[in-house]
């Protein structure tokens, strides 16, 4: 790495908050999200493009594993495998187009957004288009998905598959979550799935989250949040980074991120049993002890 490396910036960063912590206000400026430029943003989020790009143009990839540089190709039983183990059914994981499920996720959002027909839904970082496709049977022909991702080959692959699968509801757009491709109180629910914590500027991507739903439209998110403070190797290693370790936030500094952003009723619910699965994104490392997947909820407030 070298040092004007923007994971460099990160080693001067210590996240402070346990989960078990009493959630006192936070300063953003002060918690995971280390100072950047737009620049240093910017070369964060091309690494992890790069690291992306690569899953989706491998046949059928599982991520979160730095050993082999984030991604190599393990075939569609395994995503399937993968997807049960955090959530899904038989019936979910059958029930989306062959290649849209990576086994990419960390969580089910689906399990707690509580979709109805006729909703728009928002997916932030769509990947291949699985939750999309998943909301789209929800939602029905009278709603909407539009599933928004910065990485040219995912959203390609995504927009194949929907053809494949005959979706006429579902919209994939190229852009970045913290500057979305969508109109100001259009969105009824924002769904996600291990993505944020891959965001550079956490901050901004609840910002624009704020802007793009109606008054009380809803957040359902499975994302990453940290336990513990991560080490400051681990924090540095741009492998882990793109792996959804490194870039992580506690609960206490996502709560006052939403908060900032105007969310009310927020929900951060870290789950025990993520442990076991999140100890093999990096083998031997000892991720889980710092690391684990929960649940993100909030609303943006009726008028
Ligand atoms: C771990 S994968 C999850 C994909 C999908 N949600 C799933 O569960 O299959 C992360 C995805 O988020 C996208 N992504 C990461 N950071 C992003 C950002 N700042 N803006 C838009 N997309 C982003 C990546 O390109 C990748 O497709």
């Amino acid at each position: 790495m070298s040092p004007d490396d923007p994971m460099d910036r990160r080693s001067g960063f210590s996240p402070t908050c346990r989960v078990e912590a009493d959630l006192q206000p936070v300063d953003l400026s002060r918690t995971a999200v280390p100072m950047m430029s737009a620049h240093e943003h910017d070369q964060l989020r091309q690494q992890v493009r790069d690291a992306y790009g690569a899953v989706a143009r491998a046949e059928s990839s599982s991520c979160c594993a730095p050993s082999t540089g984030c991604c190599a190709p393990s075939g569609q039983a395994i995503a399937e495998l993968l997807s049960r183990g955090i959530g899904y059914s038989a019936e979910e994981t059958a029930a989306v187009p062959q290649g849209a499920n990576l086994g990419l996720g960390c969580g089910n959002p689906q399990a707690i957004a509580a979709l109805r027909p006729g909703e728009t839904v928002l997916d932030l970082g769509s990947g291949a288009g699985f939750d999309a496709f998943l909301a789209a049977r929800q939602v029905g022909d009278g709603g909407r998905v539009i599933g928004v991702d910065m990485t040219s080959d995912m959203v390609s692959k995504a927009r194949a598959n929907a053809v494949k699968g005959g979706y006429a509801n579902v919209d994939f757009r190229l852009g970045e979550i913290e500057h979305l491709p969508v109109a100001n109180a259009t969105v009824d629910v924002i769904i996600s799935n291990c993505v944020i914590n891959l965001s550079p500027d956490k901050v901004q991507v609840f910002r624009d989250a704020f802007r793009v739903l109606k008054a009380g439209g809803r957040l359902a998110i499975s994302d990453i949040v940290t336990t513990a403070p991560l080490p400051e190797d681990m924090q540095k290693e741009v492998a882990l980074y793109t792996a959804c370790v490194a870039g992580a936030a506690s609960v206490a500094e996502l709560t006052a991120m939403l908060a900032e952003a105007g969310f009310a009723d927020i929900r951060i619910k870290p789950k025990d049993a993520s442990r076991e699965y999140i100890s093999q994104w990096a083998p031997g490392r000892g991720v889980e002890d710092y690391i684990a997947s929960a649940t993100i909820e909030a609303v943006k407030p009726a008028n």
